[in-house]
């Protein structure tokens, strides 16, 4: 630290990056008054120093070279907002390595790397703080590492993608397609730069396995995630929902029912009853619902997604840096802190095919004599018990038609397995679509 200026080095000047410039510089007294030190922003690395921001910054500060940044002696602290994960990577371990407190909203990069990173971060007497890389601008992750300390968790349930919500509100409220939506959320920066990391799930199932870490000590492999998007969801599984109340939201889970019992980590579509917190959370907001044993359930609801939200996320981290740094005094660095010290070692991963729920089926099928005879024999036979049958009247000259069909609770490897064998039938003229019914408690 040099006196009262603690400098601040960012590697990706994207949409978070700007708006951590802009909101650092806005409470910059603030700040000042409530930390004792001055934050500057001295360095930023950038892909292209010549493209034009909305916020502009110092060309002396800029470099297209983040690892220059990030082992650049005169900096404490080094934030990484430049996504992915090769790049990433590298400018995270050299800062890592040269003693820094790293700061990143990286998911996808800790999903990965966290646990090498985490490693280098304790070998060399630094921190790695990830609370951007979660529900945006959801403290979550300090609610899990701190204020929720003394629990342990039976489940973790949540909305973790801004985006994928935002498309599935507006579908709900406007009846539109998702393809028109996604062009707007990508415009008010919500979206991933490549969106298949929301749409297809994968960027709530990297949330996921981070916070899988944080409340059970396991770094869960991506692999093992049981994952689907949003992109097959239709009009009819939207209007369904509104007829029975409850919405289609992209769930990520994360449970263990009690002590000795597997880890399970998926991200869903799901039909979540309208009346339950997370049934409820619309547009580019995330929520958290944590299990506790001694607290019970909390929820956590705020924007996921976009630069504000995040960059409120990111400047927290850079604070707790600061005062990270503070604590170690003018020589020292605070001890490395094990964002998860429960040692989760001997958990057990479970097979996803092992999730049971109520599930929701939706069937294309052709309107003609003994169809529903079939499809009946096949789920028998699979042993999933019909809870509901939905057809609705088509007129006679109609050939296809939409049937829905919710079962009783009945694992997912049995529900799987009998929806591939009703699509081989002659008489079903689309892949039938699947997803779990959420509980109301
Ligand atoms: N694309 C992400 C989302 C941004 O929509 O939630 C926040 O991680």
């Amino acid at each position: 630290m040099n006196g009262r200026v603690v400098n601040v080095g960012l590697c990706g000047f994207g949409v978070v990056g700007q708006g951590v410039v802009d909101h650092l510089e806005r409470k910059r007294e603030m700040l000042r008054d409530q930390l004792g030190v001055e934050v500057v922003v001295a360095r930023v690395a950038v892909r292209n120093p010549s493209k034009s921001r909305d916020i502009a910054i110092d060309v002396a500060r800029v470099t297209d070279d983040a690892l220059s940044v990030a082992v650049d002696p005169e900096l404490d602290i080094v934030c990484e907002l430049m996504g992915g994960t090769d790049k990433a990577r590298e400018v995270t371990l050299e800062a890592l390595k040269a003693g820094k407190i790293v700061v990143t909203a990286n998911k996808a990069l800790l999903c990965d790397h966290g646990k090498e990173l985490l490693a280098v971060a304790q070998e060399f007497g630094g921190h790695l703080l990830f609370e951007a890389s979660v529900a945006g601008g959801i403290p979550v992750i300090k609610a899990i590492r701190e204020g929720l300390v003394v629990n342990e968790f039976s489940s973790i349930r949540g909305i973790l993608n801004g985006t994928c919500n935002y498309i599935l509100t507006r579908m709900t409220n406007e009846g539109a397609s998702y393809q028109d939506i996604l062009v707007e959320a990508k415009e008010l920066g919500y979206a991933e730069a490549d969106e298949s990391l929301d749409v297809d799930g994968i960027d709530a199932a990297h949330k996921a396995v981070v916070l899988a870490y944080l409340a059970y000590g396991k770094w869960v492999d991506f692999d093992a995630v049981r994952l689907q998007g949003i992109k097959e969801v239709r009009q009819e599984d939207i209007r369904y929902a509104k007829d029975n109340g409850y919405s289609v939201k992209l769930i990520a889970m994360v449970d263990r029912e009690r002590e000795g019992s597997a880890l399970r980590v998926s991200v869903l579509p799901t039909l979540m009853p309208k009346e339950t917190p997370l049934g409820s959370v619309d547009g580019v907001f995330n929520a958290v619902s944590i299990q506790g044993d001694v607290v019970g359930e909390t929820v956590y609801i705020g924007p996921g997604a976009g630069r504000d939200a995040t960059a409120s996320a990111v400047i927290s981290d850079v604070v707790d840096a600061v005062k990270l740094l503070i604590l170690g005094g003018p020589e020292g660095r605070f001890p490395f802190l094990d964002p998860a010290p429960r040692n989760g070692k001997r958990i057990e991963v479970a097979r996803a095919d092992e999730i049971e729920s109520r599930y929701y089926v939706r069937l294309v099928v052709r309107d003609q004599p003994g169809v529903m005879a079939e499809i009946a024999s096949i789920l028998a036979s699979h042993s999933v018990s019909l809870a509901s049958v939905n057809q609705k009247e088509v007129g006679e000259d109609a050939e296809r038609v939409s049937l829905i069909i919710t079962t009783h609770a009945t694992t997912e490897a049995a529900v799987s397995e009998a929806v591939a064998e009703l699509g081989e039938l002659a008489a079903v003229e689309e892949r039938p679509f699947l997803m779990p019914i959420g509980d109301a408690s």
